[in-house]
C-alpha cells in the first residue's frame, strides 16, 4: 500500500540519522513529536517484526500527544493499537511498545526487553539514569539499526544533563564519539522548519513570543543557555555562534589570551571592517609550560596570518624571584610578543555584554562553531554572589577562555581601515542558499556577502 507523508526538511534529516544516539531538540512547535512517530512508522514498515519503545514520562502526556498522533498517522489497514497493554503491532509482525516512566524505578518493567530502536519524547523530563538503562535495552541479532532516538525543548528537570551529552561537546549536525563507544548528534529544530503549524495557527508564535523571558528563549527560540543566575544572558546561540567561513585576509587579527599552568586559553579573533568581531580559532589545553603553549600558539599560527597583536593580562608580567624573568619575557623569548591588556574584571565583563549586545557603539560579536570551549564557557558563567557585577570564579576551569575574550572586549581594538573588497553582486547559488537558509544561517550568509543585492 502506499502511503504518502508530507515531511519537514528537520523531520527527514531526523530519520534519516544512522547514530546510535540522537538528539532532535528545540523550539516547541518544531514537529519533533510528529517527526518521531513518522519515523517509527517508516522504520517498522521497513524492518518486519522489528521492535520498538517509545516513552513519554507520564501516561496522559504520553496518551495525548504520541498514541493520538500515531493513531492518526498509521493506517488502520496494516496497524492495530491495544489500549490496555499499550501495544500497536503492524501486519508485517513489527510492534510499538508505548510507554512511561512515572518514577526512577520503573525503568525496571523493562530488564527482560529487547528493542531496535528506543524513543524518547520530551527527554529533559526523563533522569540521565533512565535514560542510560534503557540504553542497555536496544540489542538484538536481526542485523537492523539500532538506535535510540530522542526528542525534547530545552528546560525541564533533565536540561543540565541532555545538554552536557549532547549540545556542549560538539557542534550542532555534527556527529561525535560518547565516551560509551556510540555515535551521537544533535539535530536542532525551529518552530520556522514547521510550516504545517506556521500556516494552521499563525498566532502560534505570537503565543510564545508572550511568555516571560526565559520560557520564551526555550519554547520559542529553542535556546539552550537558560538558568538561574547566568552572568551573559544575553548570549543565544542561535545568534552568536556561526558556521566558520574563509576570513577576508584584510581584516585585522588579534590574538588575545589567559596564561596558567593549569591552564592556557588563546583566542583569534579578527574584526571585520564594519567592527564585527569574529572568534575564528581557539586554542585551550591544560599543563603546558610556557614553551610548549608559545609553539602551539605559533602552530596555529598560519605562516601568512598577520597577527596585530597578541593581548595578555598584566599579571603576566610580574618577575618570579628566581629568574627575574617575567612570564611575558619568556613568552617572548619563545615567539610569542605580547601587549598588555588591562585586568579590570567589572569593566571587562561589562566590555564582553556590550559585545554580545552589539548595538550602539560595539558592532558585536560572532563564534566561529567550531571554538568549542568558548562557545560552553561564556554562557555557563554565573553572577558572583557576594560581588553581582562580577563573574563567580567557580569552577575555575570554565573562566579561563572568558577572561581571555574579556582582555580583547576591553582593549582598544580598531578595525584595519583598509577598505573591504568591493561587494560583488550576488549569483543565483548565493541567492538558493539563502533562500533555502533558516534565520540564523540567513544572518551568517549576510555577514559574508553582505545585504542581498
Ligand atoms: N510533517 C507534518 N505534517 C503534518 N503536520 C505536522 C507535521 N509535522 C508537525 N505537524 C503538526 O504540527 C504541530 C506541532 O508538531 P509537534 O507536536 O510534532 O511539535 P513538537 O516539536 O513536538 O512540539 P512540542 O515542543 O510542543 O512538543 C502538530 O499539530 C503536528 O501535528
Ligand atoms: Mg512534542
Amino acid at each position: 500500500m502506499n502511503i504518502s507523508l508530507t515531511l519537514t526538511k528537520k523531520q527527514k534529516e531526523f530519520i534519516d540519522s544512522s547514530e546510535g544516539e540522537v538528539l532532535f531538540g528545540g523550539a516547541a512547535g518544531g514537529g519533533k513529536s510528529f517527526g518521531q512517530m513518522a519515523d517509527a512508522l517508516i522504520f517498522a514498515l521497513r524492518y518486519p517484526r522489528s521492535k520498538q519503545l517509545v516513552l513519554r514520562r507520564t501516561f496522559p502526556e504520553l496518551d495525548k500527544s504520541l498514541i493520538r498522533t500515531s493513531l492518526a498517522l498509521f493506517p488502520r489497514e496494516i496497524y492495530s493499537f491495544n489500549s490496555s497493554s499499550h501495544v500497536g503491532r503492524f501486519k508485517n509482525g513489527s510492534t510499538i511498545d508505548f510507554g512511561y516512566l512515572a518514577t526512577e524505578n520503573d525503568v525496571y518493567q523493562y530488564q527482560s526487553a529487547e528493542y531496535d530502536v528506543v524513543r524518547f519524547d520530551e527527554l529533559t523530563h526523563f533522569t540521565e539514569n533512565q535514560y542510560v538503562y534503557l540504553l542497555s535495552r536496544v540489542r538484538g541479532a536481526n542485523g537492523y539499526p539500532k538506535q535510540i532516538k530522542s526528542s525534547t525543548n530545552p528546560g525541564g528537570v533533565g536540561h543540565v544533563w541532555v545538554k552536557r551529552r549532547f549540545i556542549e561537546p560538539s557542534a550542532p549536525r555534527t556527529a561525535f564519539l560518547g565516551e560509551n563507544g556510540l555515535k551521537r548528534i544533535f539535530l536542532p529544530s525551529l518552530l520556522d522548519d514547521n510550516r504545517f503549524l506556521a500556516e494552521g495557527d499563525p498566532e502560534y508564535r505570537a503565543r510564545l513570543a508572550a511568555l516571560p523571558e526565559r520560557e520564551k528563549r526555550a519554547l520559542l527560540f529553542g535556546d539552550w543557555n537558560i538558568f538561574e543566575g547566568q552572568y551573559f544572558d544575553e548570549f543565544n546561540e542561535a545568534r552568536h555562534v556561526i558556521s566558520p567561513f574563509e576570513i577576508p585576509s584584510h581584516w585585522r587579527r588579534y590574538r588575545t589570551l589567559d596564561y596558567g599552568l593549569d591552564r592556557l586559553a588563546c583566542l583569534w579573533i579578527a574584526l571585520s571592517p564594519d567592527g564585527v568581531a569574529y572568534v575564528y580559532r581557539e586554542f585551550c589545553e591544560s599543563n603546558l609550560p610556557i614553551s610548549e603553549a608559545a609553539r602551539g600558539i605559533l602552530e596555529r599560527t598560519a605562516k601568512d596570518e598577520d597577527v596585530y597583536a597578541t593581548l595578555a593580562p598584566p599579571d603576566l608580567w610580574g618577575r618570579s624571584q628566581e629568574s627575574g624573568k617575567s612570564k611575558a619575557t619568556l613568552f617572548s623569548e619563545y615567539g610569542v610578543h605580547f601587549t598588555k591588556t588591562s585586568n579590570d574584571r567589572e569593566c571587562g565583563w561589562l566590555a564582553v555584554k556590550e559585545l554580545l549586545r552589539g548595538d550602539g557603539v560595539s558592532c558585536g560579536l560572532r563564534i566561529f562553531d567550531t571554538c568549542r570551549e568558548i562557545i560552553r564557557c561564556l554562557p555557563a558563567l554565573t553572577v558572583d554572589k557576594l560581588r553581582p557585577t562580577d563573574c563567580s570564579t567557580e569552577p575555575h576551569e570554565i573562566t579561563h577562555a572568558p577572561d581571555a575574550l574579556r582582555g580583547f572586549a576591553i582593549f582598544h581594538s580598531r578595525p584595519s581601515r583598509e577598505k573591504a573588497a568591493k561587494k560583488t553582486p550576488w549569483s543565483k547559488d548565493m541567492w538558493e542558499d539563502y533562500r533555502a537558509a533558516g534565520r540564523a544561517e540567513k544572518k551568517y550568509l549576510i555577514d559574508k556577502y553582505g545585504e542581498p543585492n
